[in-house]
């Protein structure tokens, strides 16, 4: 039997079963980076402190280096009883540098360690996304600025409504972006506070200097309570909050995509890049991609859902519940991540038909003009509109436009 962390109290077996029920690692190994940078720095800390000595702080730092040596080389094995990643690099680290590294979680617990874990690795996801999300904006404006000259019937209720320029409709795509990554930069602000020094919930009995410790990890502030602390995922709330708005708004680009590269619309054609064929029908052309974009927004909106339900109930501090929470996080991230590269792919790639985006225009949708040029010679407004519309009625009977 596999010796574990917490083995102390226990006589009897556990249940296979319920080992496997219980495990996290084989999702929460992708912290494997943020959990060894978290303890290399802790390390520091327990020295500063004077509760280890400068020698055994070294002796585990680079006992930490060799085991992320191990994982940056695919090398690491996992063992039977690696309970979460925090076990596995702690059972790596006995191994390598013996019985020292069992001074490691002094005054620690894993509930201020996967918190701060979490947030170590969000923050580094929120950074590749930032970027993401800056290019597609930076895409979809250099187009809007290209196409300028290009004009296009506006839609309300999807019936014609005044002539655009597609550049307008291009950018009103971006301005939802635009408050995407405001979002993003400001719940960050949040995401960015270090929970570790919170201990199981009531805090560290050893003094550590949290602020430094704060510095190290690059963390901008400390957590001021250690009950709320441990138990905190309104990050992880807000950050799917804002990965399914956000999806929402690329979800409603791809529709209007959809319909304008329809053979009925043929006002965009989608680049083979990101169409695919039909099994049966040789003669289809598919928006897959733009597809995928609206199916996958259902599927992170479930992922916010989920946490939503997992947090609701629970007593105070940490309990083992708060484990669900990264899985649904970690698929946001990775949806996310693919979701705003294909969509910059799709816009930077498709061909626009200005002669399709004229054809589509009618005198009809002149209509709210020849009214506003009534009211400019003196008509109210309200009369304007009844005789503009007098005029499309008897064009219709006439079958004219
Ligand atoms: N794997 C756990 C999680 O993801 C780590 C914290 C475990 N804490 C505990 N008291 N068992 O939440």
């Amino acid at each position: 039997m596999t010796k574990k962390l917490w083995g102390g109290r226990f006589t009897g077996n556990t249940d296979p079963l319920m080992e496997q029920f219980n495990a996290s690692i084989h999702f929460d190994k992708r912290l494997w980076e943020v959990d060894l940078r978290g303890s290399k720095a802790y390390a520091a800390a327990l020295a500063r402190a004077g509760i280890i000595s400068q020698d055994e702080a070294a002796q585990l730092i680079a006992g930490l280096d060799l085991v992320a040596a191990e994982w940056l080389a695919n090398a690491f094995v996992l063992r039977e009883g690696d309970e979460d990643i925090h076990s596995a690099n702690e059972r790596r680290l006995t191994e390598l540098i013996g019985p020292v590294a069992g001074k490691l979680h002094t005054g620690r617990s894993r509930n201020d360690q996967i918190a701060t874990d979490t947030r170590l690795w969000l923050r580094g996801a929120i950074e590749q996304l930032r970027r993401h999300l800056h290019q597609l904006i930076a895409t979809t404006v250099d187009r809007a600025a290209s196409e300028i000259d290009y004009v296009m019937p506006g839609f309300t209720h999807l019936q014609p409504a005044q002539p655009v320029r597609w550049s307008h409709w291009l950018l009103s795509h971006v301005w939802a972006w635009q408050r995407d990554a405001c979002r993003l930069d400001d719940l960050t602000a949040r995401v960015n506070v270090m929970p570790l020094g919170s201990g199981a919930l009531a805090g560290n009995p050893f003094a550590i200097d949290r602020t430094a410790l704060a510095a190290e990890l690059g963390f901008a502030e400390i957590s001021p309570n250690s009950m709320d602390a441990v138990s905190d995922r309104d990050f992880i709330a807000e950050f799917l909050f804002w990965a399914t708005l956000t999806m929402t708004h690329l979800s409603r680009l791809a529709e209007d995509l959809i319909i304008y590269s329809s053979r009925e619309f043929g006002f965009v054609t989608l680049s083979d890049a990101y169409s695919t064929g039909s099994s049966l029908m040789p003669q289809k052309k598919n928006p897959d991609a733009l597809e995928l974009l609206r199916g996958k927004s259902g599927r992170v909106m479930g992922q916010m859902t989920g946490l939503m339900v997992v947090l609701k109930g629970l007593p105070a501090t940490y309990n083992k519940d708060l484990q669900e929470d990264k899985e649904p996080l970690f698929d946001a991230v990775n949806t996310l991540d693919g979701s705003i590269q294909i969509a910059c792919g799709v816009i930077s790639t498709m061909t626009v038909n200005p002669l399709a985006l004229r054809a589509a225009l009618s005198p009809e949708m002149l209509a709210t003009d020849l009214a506003e040029y009534l009211v400019r010679r003196g008509a109210p407004f309200r009369e304007a509109h009844h005789v503009a519309g007098a005029a499309v009625k008897m064009a219709e009977n006439q079958g004219i436009r």
